[in-house]
This record gives structure tokens, sequence and C-alpha cells, in this order.
């Protein structure tokens, strides 16, 4: 599985963490920046990872900025993103569960790295359960 990354700069420092559960993991990653601390635009990196998965040159997504917030709106942007917060393992969980979400956001300045790697595990570990959530997925349409 190859997984597109992406933050800004509130959420470069918690991006190596993330690399690097990856990696010991066993994904392939794409690391779409940034690659220093410098401050950057949020929706830059968003859109780059973003159009990666809805490409499908990568399978799935991690993005992160401060909150998440900004990340997850500039990601859901792109047809065919669906681009979750992920606040705690569980929201991983329901995020893959009820709404077969493609791109899990998480909020730097509000985790820390055990977090990080317990909503990772939830969310590479948990399956889309289908049934009654992909009616209601399937009705997820950008309108106008
Ligand atoms: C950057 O200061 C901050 O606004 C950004 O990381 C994010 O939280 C936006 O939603």
């Amino acid at each position: 599985m190859k997984i597109a990354v992406g933050s800004d700069h509130a959420g470069f420092e918690y991006k190596k963490t993330v690399l690097s559960w990856l990696e010991r993991n066993g994904y392939e990653i794409n690391d779409m920046g940034p690659y220093n601390e410098e401050s950057v635009d949020y929706p830059d990196y968003a859109r780059k990872v973003a159009i990666a998965v809805a490409e499908g040159q990568c399978d799935s997504g991690v993005l992160l900025c401060g909150t998440g917030i900004g990340v997850s709106i500039a990601a859901n942007k792109i047809k065919g993103i669906r681009a979750a917060l992920a606040c705690s393992p569980e929201f991983a969980s329901l995020a893959r569960q009820h709404n077969n979400a493609n791109i899990i956001c998480l909020p730097a300045r509000f985790t820390d790295a055990s977090i990080i790697e317990q909503t990772l595990h939830n969310w590479f570990m948990t399956d889309f359960e289908g049934g009654r959530h992909e009616k209601r997925v399937n009705k997820i349409e950008p309108c106008c």
C-alpha cells in the first residue's frame, strides 16, 4: 500500500512520527512535504495529497495541520476524497467503518506521538462496514 503524507508547518514535527510509523509498518510512502519547518499554506499540501489519492497514485493519505481542520476542508474539495478529522483513535476507526474515508487528518497541536500511532493503527487496521453505510457514502456528491 502506498500512502501520501503531507502537512503544514504546524504538522511538520508530527509528520516525522507518521513517516516513521508507516516505515516501521511496511507501507510505501510518498512524502509530499513540506520538508522543513518554514511557514507554509496548508491548502497547498492538502491538495497535493488529495490529488494523489483521487487519481489513484496512492491508496490513502495522511494530512496534518494545527487542528486538522484546515487540511480536511481543503482535501474535501477534491472530487472522490473523503477526508476525516481524527481527534482520537476511535475517530479513525469510525471514519473507516462508517464513512469509508480515504484521507485521515490529524490535529498536530492537540495530540501526542502515542495518540498518533494508535490512531494510525486503527485507521489502517479497520475496514469499511458497507451495508447501510454504503448507501449514505454514495450520497456524498459535489452538487454546486
Ligand atoms: C497554522 O497556524 C494553522 O492555522 C494551521 O495549521 C491549521 O490549524 C489550520 O486549520
